[in-house]
Order: structure tokens, then sequence, then C-alpha cells
């Protein structure tokens, strides 16, 4: 079939056949398929949708254009985990290596962060020497001998993403359920693990802002995962507010070896997603009977300082100075040459935050990159001094900036002072998780 015709068919809102799909990712990754015509058809998935046997029909596809890798050699079940991505959340730095000390095998290639999001690979690399770009041999080796181990891609990981994902971000088509399913699970896919915990953010710092668009999401990579016969589950939970405190990336390391030492509370919003993440994964791994049973033992590798070690070892074996990972050191990683905070103008209750601003103000001051070419300062960024529903005097510190270049600083506290919306009545409460969807 001529590829207008395809179009047209998408267009006029039929189901596209596997052949099809298969024809339209190949053609696409081999620059046979014009990206004006790849560009429309983008469109017409967007406007019409596509089945669950057609996204995941895209999803094989697009798994197959490049590597796959195979973890079948290393023991026990390998567990992933992926986020839709947020600001402040820095789960992965925390339940990776937990997971890994109540005997999960984790294995985990992450991406950077972009725009307002964070990413871990960043994170990571704040610690001098960490290097997140591995060899597959060694990749295998940590996770074997250390249980967890969280690399950046392989270059030829997913290559019809690279390029579906570049045509999608200028053509207006990002915010489509089956183009964001096929984009995430093919990755997730290609990367060899067993069964996924996928963590669907929903809120204003989030793709999907309402909790009915990130359920439809998430049910969508679950049915994929039920499709092509691996484990997939999914948690929605907010991004209303950023998720931990600290949003920057030696300061979001800072965070996860705070928790990693019990210095959080669990009513705190990191650790119960934190352990809501950790819980899905050791039940997975059949390393737990129940959620109780998870957080118990999630909880005890907390007490004892075992989730603690695993990252340090992790972190070692990347050729990073783990000596810097401790409640003691940690905060040499954080020395910038200024602490600014960012006072309330009124007296009030915090009625919203808008998480992305939040996210946008942190790179600001170089935490983050606008665009791929720009270079981020390890130890910038914002920490929170206050959550949604908290009293705050005027005067009373909002956030304290942590800087090194002061030339966008005003630009960064107007962004956060616009963020944090202060009023006489706290806003309505929204929950911390929205749901779990697990296969049926
Ligand atoms: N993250 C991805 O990897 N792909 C998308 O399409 C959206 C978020
Ligand atoms: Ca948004």
């Amino acid at each position: 079939m001529r590829f207008v015709d395809m179009i047209e068919k998408k267009a006029g809102g039929q189901r596209l056949s596997s052949a099809e799909i298969a024809e339209m990712v190949t053609g696409y990754v081999a620059g046979e398929i014009p990206d004006y015509q790849m560009s429309a058809m983008l469109m017409a998935i967007l406007q019409r949708g596509m089945t669950a046997e057609e996204t995941a029909e895209l999803t094989l596809s697009m798994m197959h254009s490049g590597d796959v890798v195979d973890l079948s050699d290393l023991p026990g079940v390998k567990l992933d985990k992926h986020s839709t991505g947020g600001v402040g959340d820095t789960t992965t730095l925390v339940v990776a290596p937990l997971v890994a000390a109540c005997g999960g095998t984790v294995a985990k290639m992450s991406g950077r962060g972009l725009g307002h999001t964070g990413g871990t690979l960043d994170k990571l690399e704040s610690i001098p020497g960490c290097c997140v770009e591995q060899s597959m041999e060694s990749f295998r080796r940590i996770v074997r001998e250390n249980g967890v181990a969280v690399i950046g891609q392989t270059g030829n990981l997913v290559p019809a993403d690279k390029k579906i994902y570049a045509l999608r971000d200028v053509t207006a088509t990002v915010r489509s359920v089956p183009l964001i399913a096929s984009s995430v699970m093919s990755k997730k896919l290609a990367s060899g693990s067993d069964a996924i915990v996928l963590d669907v953010k929903t809120g204003t710092g989030a793709f999907m802002e309402t909790p009915e668009e990130a359920r439809a999401l998430a049910e969508r990579m679950v049915d994929i995962g039920a499709l092509v016969g691996r484990r997939v589950a999914a948690v929605i939970t907010d991004m209303n507010q950023p998720l931990g405190m600290a949003v920057g990336n030696a300061l979001e390391v800072r965070e996860a070896v705070q928790l990693l030492s019990g210095q959080i509370a669990p009513d705190d919003p990191l650790y119960e997603v934190c352990m809501l993440l950790g819980s899905q994964m050791l039940r997975m791994g059949g390393l737990a009977a129940d959620d109780a049973d998870a957080r118990n033992r999630l909880r005890a590798a907390i007490d004892s300082g075992a989730g603690l070690e695993k990252l340090q070892r992790m972190v070692a074996m990347m050729g990073g100075e783990s000596a810097y990972l401790t409640p003691e050191r940690i905060d040499e990683l954080c020395a910038v040459r200024r602490h600014i905070d960012v006072p309330a103008g009124e007296d009030g209750c915090v009625v919203s935050m808008q998480a992305e601003r939040i996210g946008t103000a942190a790179q600001m001051l170089g935490a983050g990159r606008a665009t791929k070419e720009d270079v981020i300062d390890p130890a910038v960024g914002l920490v929170m001094r206050v959550r949604c529903g908290d009293t705050v005097r005027r005067g009373d510190p909002l956030c304290t900036l942590y800087v090194n270049d002061e030339t966008r600083v005003e630009e960064a506290k107007a962004m956060l002072l616009g963020a944090i919306r202060i009023g006489a009545h706290g806003g309505a409460a929204t929950p911390m998780v929205y749901g779990v969807v697990e296969s049926k």
C-alpha cells in the first residue's frame, strides 16, 4: 500500500494492520518515508487513536528497530521501573537499591532530563567520577555482583523512537496515548527486563494533567505488556507539587541518601511513592507475599543501611566516589556560592503549585537543560520549604535557591512566586496515589 493511502486510512478512523504498522516504522527509520508524510500520520494517530492491538504492534515494531538487550543469563526476575517524568522525582535512586537490598535484580537503563523534568543520569553524574555510559559487559557484571545497576541507554536502543519523538516534539503530536505508550514501552521492552513497574504522573508537572488521562495511558501500557507477554503494572501518582523537596542533581542525590539513611518521615510523599513502587517490584519479582510484607522488607533495608550500601557499591562500580554518599559527607556535593531564600509575599495557605514551573526555575539556575547542548551545574537547584496545604506568614521562605551563576536569579524567583499560589483557605487536598493498574 502507498503510504499516502495508509495516512488516509488512519485519518478516516480505520485500523492499520500489523504489516502496515511494521512497514511504516521500517520505512520511516530507513528514510523511505519523508518527515512530511510521517507528520501527517502522527497527527492522524493523535486525532483518531489506535486500538490496544495496534499500539502493541507499533511498540513491537519500534522495539525491533534497533538492539534488543537479552538479560536472560542473569539470575532472578529482572525488575525495572519507569517514571513518565516529573519534578523532584528521585525515586529511582531510592527504590532500585532498596529492591536490590531485598534480594531483587534491578537492571535499569535511564534517560536524561530535558526542560522542566530531571533525569536520573544527570543526578548520578553529580557524583564525581560516576560514569553512566557503561558497556553491556560492565552493566551485566554490576547487576550480577551488586543486584542493581542504573546506566544510560546503549546507543542503538530503539532508533525508531529517537526519530519519531524528535518529529512529535515539533509537530504537536506528543500528547497522544498510543504514541506515548509505544514510545515508553518500546524502550522498556528493548532493555530486557522481565517485569516493569510504571509510575504514571498526573498533575501540573506531568504530560497527563488529569487523573483520567493518566489512567488511560497506564491501562494502555499495562495492556501492551499483557499482549506481548511481559509483566507490567502501573501506579498513578500526583505531580501537582515536586515529589521530593529537592529539585536539582546533587540536591536530589542528597535527598535519596537522606531517605536511605532513615532521615525522611514515612508520611513524606517521596517516601510513600518509593514504598509503593518498591512494593510492586518485590511482589512482581516473587520476593514478597503481599504489600505489608513488601513494605516491612523495604523498611528493614532502610533501617539496616543495606539499601544505602547497594547505592554506594553501584556508584563505586561505575567509577564514582561513593564516599560522598553518606549523611555526613553528602553536603559537600551541594556546596554553592550562595543560598537565597524566596520569601512569601503574603500571609495565607499554600493552595497549589505548578510543578512544571518549579522545575523550570531550577533549570534557569543551571540544574537542567533547555536544549540538549546546555551544560548542567550539578550542585545548583532549589529546596522547597513548604508543601501544598502549609500555612505561611509573609516573609517566610517558600524555598531556598542554591546558586552559583546569578544571571537568572531574579527570573527564577519570579517564576517560583508565580508557581506557588497562596490564598486565604487551603485548596482541595489532592491524593498522593490515584490508583494502581494491574494486568487483568
Ligand atoms: N516519555 C517518553 O519516553 N516518550 C513519550 O512519548 C513521552 C514521555
Ligand atoms: Ca504541563
